[in-house]
C-alpha cells in the first residue's frame, strides 16, 4: 500500500506555539487560580514551580524523546522502543485524550456560549441563574456539539494546515490579551483585595499531602503531560530541533499565563466586592462570579467580558485540539484511515460520550477526577519507568540537536530514581482520593 509521508510541522516556532495551545487552557484561567488560593497561595505558587521542574520537565521531555523518538503515534511508539507489551500503556493514553475531551469540550461548550452570549447581548442580572441554564441539560449538549465541531474541522485539516495555523493566529491573540487584562485589573481599587486572597502565602498547607497530590496533578495536566499529547506533537518533530530548551519555553510560557490569570481574574472579582461567592469553589464559580463582575462594571464590563471570554475560549480550543490529535494519530497509523474520515468519526464519537458529563456536573466532576487525576498520574509514573529502565539511549535521542547536553545525564538518573518514587507516593493518595469521591458520590 503507498501510505502519505508522515507530516512534519511547518517550523519549529509553529510546533512550539502548538505546544503551548495545548498546555495553556482551562486548567491555567480557571484551574490554577483557585487551587493556588485556596491551597495556601504564594506557597501553593512555589510548589507548584518546584513541581513543574522536578516532575514536569523531566517527563515532558522524557515524552519528546519518545515521541520524535519513533515519529510514531503513542501506542506504535511505545511499542517502537519497548516492544508489543508496552502497547496498553499506548491504549490508555489514547483512552485518556478520549474521555478527558469527552469533559473538557463541555465545559468549552459553557465557555463558547458565554463568548458568544457576551458579544450579543452582554452580561444579564442573574449570573448564577443563567449559569444553570447554560451548565446542564439540552443547551449543555448543543453548545458541546459545536465545541466539537470546531475541534474537529481543525484536526480534519491536518498538522500544518490545521493544527499549526490555528495555534500561530490563536496563541499570541491569547496571550496579548491575558496581559493586557491582566494590566487593566490592576487598575482597579479592589485590585490590593484581589492579590491578597490569591497569594496569601500560607506555607502549612504545604505540609498536607493532599496539597502535594493536587499540585502534582495540576501540573500534568496543565503541561498536557502523561496521555501522549506532547509525545503525539513531537512526533512530527524534525531532527534537529533542541527539544530541553523548548520544553523549558512550553512550561515557562504554561506558567506565566497560569499566574497571571490570578492576577487578571482575582483584582476583577474585588474590584466589585463579590469574593463571598468564591467560597464556593465548584466548577461553576468561575462562570458565575466573573460574569456577575462584568455586569457590574458600567461601560467596560462588556468589553472586558467579551476579551475574557475569548481568551478562555482559545485556551480550550488550541488544547482540545491536541486531545483530539493523540485520538485522532493513533486511528491513522493503526487502521490506516485518512486523516479527516478519523477526525470526524472520533470527534463524533467522543461527542456522544461527553453527553452525560453535558447532563450532569456530578459526573462531569467524576470523570474529571478518573481521568485527570488517576489517568495522568498513572501514564506519567509508567512514561518514567519506559525511559528510564526500557528504552535504548535515550540520552543520545534528546542530545540530537541540543546544545548544553552535559547535564542529560542528570535527567536521565532523574527520570530513574526520582521521579518514579515521587509518582508512586502521589499515586497512592491520587487512588485514595478518586476512591473517597466514587464512593461519595454512589452512596450520596
Ligand atoms: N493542558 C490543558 C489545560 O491546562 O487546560 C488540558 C490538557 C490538554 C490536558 C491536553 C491534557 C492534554 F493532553
Amino acid at each position: 500500500m503507498n501510505e502519505a509521508p508522515r507530516e512534519q510541522w511547518g517550523s519549529r516556532f509553529g510546533f512550539v506555539l502548538a505546544a503551548v495551545g495545548s498546555a495553556v487552557g482551562l486548567g491555567n484561567m480557571w484551574r490554577f487560580p483557585y487551587f493556588a488560593a485556596e491551597n495556601g497561595g504564594a506557597a501553593f505558587v512555589f510548589l507548584y514551580i518546584i513541581m513543574v521542574a522536578l516532575i514536569g520537565l523531566p517527563i515532558m521531555l522524557a515524552e519528546f524523546a519518545i515521541g520524535r523518538g519513533s515519529k510514531k503515534s503513542p501506542i506504535l511508539a511505545l511499542a517502537h522502543f519497548g516492544g508489543n507489551a508496552w502497547k496498553p500503556l499506548g491504549v490508555l493514553f489514547v483512552l485518556g485524550g478520549f474521555l478527558i475531551l469527552s469533559y473538557y469540550a463541555v465545559i468549552a461548550g459553557w465557555t463558547l456560549r458565554y463568548a458568544w452570549n457576551a458579544l450579543s447581548v452582554g452580561f444579564g442580572s442573574d449570573p448564577a441563574g443563567f449559569f444553570g441554564e447554560v451548565s446542564t441539560g439540552g443547551d449543555a449538549a448543543l453548545w458541546h456539539l459545536l465545541f466539537m465541531a470546531v475541534t474537529v474541522l481543525i484536526v480534519a485539516g491536518g498538522i500544518r494546515a490545521g493544527i499549526e495555523r490555528s495555534a500561530i493566529i490563536l496563541m499570541p491573540l491569547l496571550a496579548l490579551i491575558v496581559v493586557g487584562l491582566a494590566i487593566f485589573a490592576s487598575t482597579l481599587p479592589g485590585a490590593g483585595a484581589g492579590y491578597a486572597f490569591y497569594l496569601k502565602a500560607d506555607f502549612s498547607e504545604l505540609l498536607s499531602l493532599s496539597v502535594l497530590t493536587e499540585a502534582t496533578s495540576q501540573a500534568f495536566f496543565s503541561l498536557s503531560l502523561g496521555m501522549g499529547a506532547m509525545l503525539t506533537y513531537s512526533s512530527y518533530l524534525s531532527r534537529d530541533d533542541n527539544m530541553p530548551r523548548e520544553a523549558v519555553i512550553i512550561a515557562g510560557s504554561d506558567f506565566m499565563i497560569a499566574f497571571l490569570a490570578g492576577l487578571m481574574v482575582f483584582p476583577l472579582i474585588f474590584a466589585l466586592g463579590l469574593s463571598d461567592e468564591l467560597s464556593d469553589s465548584t466548577i461553576g464559580a468561575l462562570f458565575i462570579s466573573l460574569p456577575n463582575a462584568f455586569g457590574e462594571m458600567g461601560a467596560v464590563g462588556r468589553p472586558v467580558g467579551i476579551l475574557f471570554f475569548v481568551a478562555l475560549l482559545v485556551g480550550a480550543l488550541t488544547s482540545a485540539i491536541s486531545l483530539l490529535e493523540v485520538v485522532v494519530s493513533a486511528i491513522i497509523d493503526t487502521w490506516k484511515w485518512p486523516r479527516r474520515k478519523a477526525a470526524l468519526i472520533m470527534g463524533a464519537l467522543i461527542t456522544m460520550v461527553g453527553i452525560p458529563s453535558a447532563l450532569s456536573i456530578d459526573f462531569l466532576g467524576l470523570v474529571d477526577q478518573l481521568a485527570a487525576n488517576l489517568f495522568l498520574v498513572v501514564g506519567a509514573f509508567s512514561l518514567s519507568i519506559f525511559v528510564g529502565w526500557v528504552m535504548p539511549d535515550p540520552i543520545g535521542e534528546v542530545s540530537k540537536g541540543a546544545e548544553n547536553i552535559r547535564w542529560l545525564p542528570l535527567w536521565y538518573a532523574f527520570i530513574r530514581y526520582v521521579v518514579p518514587p515521587l509518582l508512586l507516593f502521589v499515586l497512592y493518595f491520587t487512588v485514595i482520593n478518586t476512591w473517597n469521591m466514587v464512593t461519595g458520590l454512589i452512596g450520596g
